[in-house]
């Protein structure tokens, strides 16, 4: 099939890729000339594990292209997905649906015949039904547009397989809508594989994906918030998650505590979903989202509290060194990233900062450029006096514990060099025997 994809984003790239890499001939269009020509000469503009190199194979076979010429979109095909993004509006809860109503606004006028737009973008409840109003009014006379929703569940640092093998398709319909067979045909591969294809009417569509989010959400704020609880009484989040985890009804997944959730996805979904209930006269019924948000910022300042803590009340000129900047591993994004986050109030309250990522430097120097930025790990623990790991790469997760040791300053109040383990990813007992004194979220 031929399509074209709008938004060359972390969402927009990553489809567009696995689209040709699935056999189809695909169009990626953005309004960016810097992002085409990147990916025009295969380079992903950000962190992605196989993305490289699904790029590069699929421009080599020429099934995938990038363009900023709408009018070559128009005429490239009649299948056309929205992965534009929906930031949160400034001043506001909200998410901002400018860049979707623009590319549907600007398409419109341009094509000739039927054609389909499956929107991807997580967007507010209501937003396609608006947008195929928006098509009507900009179609030209025997042209016809028919908006559908197909939300998309990828996760950073795991975009290509969610993309290829997804664990269910989604397909919003408006009624009377006729984009079952060819969404069908799009995803031929993934349903061989028998793959879940649920179709559904466009709200419930849209309602699926911000719901996903949220419940993500609660799930880790909830972890965190008895985490607090097990601060107090010292017991232990881990091994609390573990027991009941191991419940299939709760299941382990998603309940791991500690410096909460980040990035470009979770903390605006939550906000646009709660903006949104309440514009539609159902606010209270996600009010408790304002908990799971509130729940989440207070483990940033929890981290920052035991910092100061840790060094006798005061960070002041201290040797703070943060292992950690993307809101998660194996990714470089540092939006609302809770690393980024503690390193910056450590900072502002005094302390020296020495931050070191394994991909998310040229993105933390860009957002926080006043911390200090180490060029390995063994320069970021160098002379350190307290140590915080804050995203759990695998490098900070091997990391030895006796050879970190010799490194750091020593003996700032405890006679022993200081490890808080924001993550919940160390090796308790490794850190401990080796002399660190250890502290972490949620374990007593
Ligand atoms: C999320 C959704 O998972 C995905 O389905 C959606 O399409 C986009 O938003 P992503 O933002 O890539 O994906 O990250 P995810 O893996 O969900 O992690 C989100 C945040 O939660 C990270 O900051 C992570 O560190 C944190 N997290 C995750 C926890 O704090 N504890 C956990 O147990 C799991």
């Amino acid at each position: 099939m031929r399509m074209t994809v709008f938004g060359t984003g972390y969402l927009g790239a990553t489809h567009a890729a696995c689209m040709a890499e699935l056999g189809h001939d695909v169009l990626g269009v953005d309004v960016d000339e810097a992002k085409i020509k990147s990916l025009t000469e295969g380079k992903v503009p950000f962190f992605e594990p196989g993305l490289p190199e699904l790029l590069q194979r699929n421009l080599d076979s020429g099934r995938l292209g990038f363009t900023t010429d709408y009018e070559e979109a128009a005429q490239f095909a009649n299948v056309h997905f929205i992965g534009v993004g929906t930031p949160q509006k400034k001043g506001s809860y909200a998410a901002d649906t400018t860049y979707v109503r623009a590319v549907v606004e600007s398409l419109a006028p341009l094509i000739e015949g039927e054609h389909l737009v499956l929107g991807k973008s997580t967007v507010p409840v209501g937003t396609a039904a608006q947008l195929q109003a928006l098509a009507d009014e900009n179609t030209n006379d025997g042209a016809s547009i028919e908006v559908a929703w197909n939300p998309e569940f990828l996760r950073e640092g795991h975009a290509v397989k969610d993309t290829l093998r997804p664990d269910r398709i989604v397909l919003g319909l408006q009624e009377g809508g006729n984009a079952e067979a060819l969404a069908r045909e799009v995803y031929a591969d993934a349903l061989q594989q028998d793959t879940p294809f649920l179709v559904v009417d466009l709200p419930t569509a849209e309602l699926v994906k911000v719901s996903a989010n949220a419940f993500l959400a609660t799930k880790i704020s909830f972890i965190n918030a008895v985490s607090e609880v097990c601060e107090t009484v010292g017991a232990d989040v881990t091994a609390l998650a573990d027991a009941i985890g191991l419940d299939e009804r709760i299941g382990r997944k998603f309940l791991g505590a500690g410096l909460g959730f980040g990035g470009g996805c979770l903390p605006k979904d939550i906000r646009a979903f709660m903006a949104r209930a309440g514009e539609l006269g159902a606010d209270q019924a996600m009010s408790f989202l304002r908990e799971v948000d509130a729940i989440n910022m207070r483990r940033r300042e929890k981290m920052v509290e035991l910092a100061r803590q840790e060094l006798g009340g005061s960070l002041l000129g201290r040797n703070v060194t943060v292992l950690g900047a993307a809101f998660k591993p194996n990714s470089d994004d540092v939006r609302d990233s809770p690393a980024l986050n503690v390193a910056g109030s450590l900072s502002l309250s005094g302390a020296a900062v020495t931050v070191f990522d394994p991909e998310a430097m040229t993105n933390a120097q860009r957002l926080f450029p006043t911390l200090n930025y180490a060029e390995s790990i063994e320069e970021a623990l160098r002379g350190a006096e307290i140590v915080l790991v804050a995203t759990e790469w695998k490098e900070f997760q091997e990391l030895d514990p006796e050879w970190a040791r010799t490194l750091v300053a020593g003996e700032p109040v405890h006679g022993k060099p200081i490890v808080i383990d924001g993550r919940n990813c160390l090796n308790t007992e490794a850190w401990k025997s080796a002399g660190w004194e250890f502290r972490a979220l949620g374990r007593g």
